[in-house]
């Protein structure tokens, strides 16, 4: 498939899709997104696909939604189109997606890169929401999505204790970046837990790859049922979330590859997952 504003590659069993409007530092115009979500779409559906990563070049993964477009946008616009309610659409990809950032990853850049399930980072990246210099807010999930991604960082169970330890830690962070505008360096992303790793900007995309390369030779439902079980931490109860991993645990006894990851560790070799 063609598109303009983003390329879509197959390393093997990895979808590397690549923002692509370097010139204006992968600004989210309505198109990308439309092609994105189109992009989306199709890998979901591309049974031999597992993970995908999502790129940008190496001075910017993005630099936030494209402001020329919404310079001239109006309230009663954006209320009737539901401006910016179709980027959320990523977040339904049931594979797993790493962002791979490089650069500036800014307003709605940052969002989306907080959409994603891993962030890697490149050494010079920065992360940032500067809606507030622009006399807006962010409004693609900055305000909601920070502070889960450092809870989710975090292996304690002991759900009060997390939520506490969210506002102690998370809250004085989020705001700070979003009550500024000032953006945070690679390091101090990886030590508040929003990105995953740092690797040098020349090698990211290779290493970002790589962990893709891994859990697409995993079973891609197991795959998929450990990203919705993590993701509903976010939502449900203690109680609640416990239930559900222990359901989706019984129902990998279901799937032949659950008995096949047994039976190949039982007989000492490499398990050959089918995806059923
Ligand atoms: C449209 C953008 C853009 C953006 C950069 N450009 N960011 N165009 N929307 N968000 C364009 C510039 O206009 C310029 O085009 C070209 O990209 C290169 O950018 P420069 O500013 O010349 O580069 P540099 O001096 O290196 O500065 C880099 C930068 C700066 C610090 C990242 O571009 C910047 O501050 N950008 C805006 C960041 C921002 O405010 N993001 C939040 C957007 S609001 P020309 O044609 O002049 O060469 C947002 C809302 C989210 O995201 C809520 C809803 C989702």
């Amino acid at each position: 498939l063609k598109y303009e504003n983003i390329t879509v590659e197959n390393r093997g069993k990895v979808a590397l899709v690549t923002l692509n409007r370097p010139k204006q530092l992968n600004a989210l115009c309505s198109p990308l997104f439309k092609e994105l979500n189109d992009a989306m779409e199709n890998i979901q559906a591309d049974s031999k696909i597992g993970a995908i990563v999502l790129t940008g070049s190496q001075k910017a993964f993005a630099a936030g939604a494209d402001i020329k477009e919404m310079s001239t946008q109006t309230f009663i616009d954006n209320y009737k189109s539901n401006f910016i309610a179709d980027w959320t659409k990523i977040t339904t990809v049931r594979k797993p997606i790493i962002a791979a950032v490089n650069g500036f990853a800014l307003g709605g850049g940052c969002e989306l890169a907080m959409m994603c399930d891993i962030i890697y980072a490149g050494e010079e990246a920065k992360f940032g929401q500067p809606e507030i210099k622009l006399g807006t807010i962010p409004g693609a999930g900055g305000t909601q999505r920070f502070t889960n991604h450092i809870f989710s960082n975090t292996e304690n169970r002991n759900f009060v204790f997390l939520k506490r330890l969210t506002h102690a830690v998370g809250k004085s962070k989020a705001m700070e970046m979003v009550l500024t505008g000032s953006l945070i360096s690679a390091q101090e992303a990886l030590s508040s837990g929003l990105v995953a790793k740092v690797f040098p900007s020349d090698k990211l995309v290779e290493e970002a790859v790589k962990t893709a390369e891994i859990i697409s030779s995993y079973s891609n439902p197991i795959v998929m049922m450990c990203k919705e079980a993590v993701n509903k931490a976010f939502e449900l109860s203690l109680n609640e979330g416990l239930h559900l991993e222990r359901r989706l645990f019984h129902a990998t006894f279901a799937t032949a590859d659950r008995k096949e990851g047994m039976s190949a560790f039982v007989e000492k070799r490499k398990a050959k997952f089918e995806d059923k």
